[in-house]
């Protein structure tokens, strides 16, 4: 009953990519939707490689050549992007290059795409400082406004780096993950298990100097998808490096997310909200921490008392969102889930479809209905 359940829910996600599938070829869904359509761009935001990260699940879910081959036609894209370093200005190499050139490596074995992602380490590694112990997240390493700032979204890009180490033998790029997740443990998560979602650090002399919010409601409420991005990424360091203060970590900031989840499974945009119809929902933190929360339930062993609350709870937001949080009725739609937020307080994306909404949520059904294996 309830595979026929997410079974649907992922064939509604198929039918949205074949529509665009002669649409985002040669251009990308932009970041957010407008009117819950989303417009093509070049290849120049970090969020390009969510529609590819998607073209690779439907493949592995269907068995489908189309699939493989829109995915495969992309990789000369991302790799332009970082043999020119087109907008590589950005931690996000990480999103970028893990849904696109490292899973076509791992699916497919193709040497251009490792040789790809290991480019795009190159790049990821340089906005590392030594002495503070962390990746800047935005903008040129010398830019006064940005310089030793981290963010909690890194996590994701992390994986990146350690690949990075195993693909090439050098250890360097994980040892860079390995510090940088260290410090966003130590500066970004705050003792009742809520989290920042920017820190800066001291590049000159390593130490801490503040955190704030870029995203969120308030420097000291909790971005809604800056904790999702937490509970996902401790997790996946944790896979790579084994220490166990870091799944410990995604389960305190589980604990924390749930607590705040309303009814029907998905939050409002900041924690700091949890009723009424003023402020919005964010469904993509929603579909980022469900997924983090089965990969979460896949690590605890089976003597942890939470392993099983943590997979019911993450059925149960995916199911809430294929409820009551798919575009199925907005049939001009090209996009997937609808009510998320991009950047309230800028005014970005406030209650549209995002695309990484709509990755995680596809990424979430693919890990109920096969033994997949991670791009991260
Ligand atoms: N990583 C940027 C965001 O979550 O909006």
């Amino acid at each position: 009953m309830q595979r026929a359940f997410f079974e649907e829910a992922a064939r509604y996600v198929l039918r949205q990519i074949d529509r665009s599938l002669d649409v985002f070829k040669d251009t990308f869904p932009a970041p957010a939707s407008q009117n819950h359509i989303y417009p093509g761009i070049a290849n120049v935001e970090w969020t390009s490689s969510f529609w590819t990260g998607m073209l690779w699940l439907a493949y592995e879910l269907t068995g489908a050549g189309k699939y493989r081959k829109a995915a495969e036609y992309q990789l000369a894209s991302y790799r332009r992007r970082a043999e020119e370093e087109i907008a590589t200005d950005t931690h996000d190499l990480g999103f970028l290059y893990s849904l696109s050139a490292i899973a076509e490596y791992k699916i497919t074995g193709n040497p251009a795409a490792k040789d790809t992602a290991l480019k795009a380490a190159d790049l990821l590694a340089k906005r590392y400082f030594p002495k503070a112990g962390i990746i800047q997240a935005w903008g040129d390493l010398n830019d006064p406004e940005q310089c030793g700032r981290m963010i909690i979204d890194c996590l994701l890009n992390l994986p990146l780096l350690y690949w990075a180490s195993e693909a090439s033998g050098e250890p360097r790029y994980a040892e860079y993950a390995r510090t940088h997740v260290r410090q966003a443990a130590k500066y970004l998560v705050r003792p009742d298990d809520t989290t920042y979602h920017t820190y800066y650090m001291d590049v000159e002399t390593g130490e801490p100097k503040y955190g704030n919010t870029h995203q969120g409601y308030a420097d000291d409420s909790c971005w809604a998808r800056g904790q999702a991005w937490g509970i996902y990424g401790f997790l996946l360091s944790y896979k790579y490096t084994g220490d166990a203060e870091l799944i410990r970590l995604a389960k305190r900031l589980s604990h924390y997310f749930l607590s705040r989840t309303p009814e029907d499974g998905v939050v409002y945009w900041d924690l700091v909200f949890t009723s009424g119809k003023e402020q919005e929902k964010d469904s993509s933190a929603s579909a980022i921490a469900a997924c983090g929360m089965l990969e979460l339930a896949k690590q605890l062993p089976l003597t942890d008392p939470d392993k099983r609350l943590f997979e019911d709870q993450a059925l149960s937001i995916l199911s809430g969102l294929a409820q009551n949080y798919t575009t199925k009725d907005i049939p001009e739609s090209n996009g997937v889930l609808k009510h998320a937020v991009y950047n309230k307080p800028r005014g970005m994306g406030i209650d549209e479809c995002n695309i990484w909404g709509d990755y995680y949520y596809f990424e979430g059904l693919v890990r109920v209905l096969t033994s997949w294996r991670l791009y991260w």
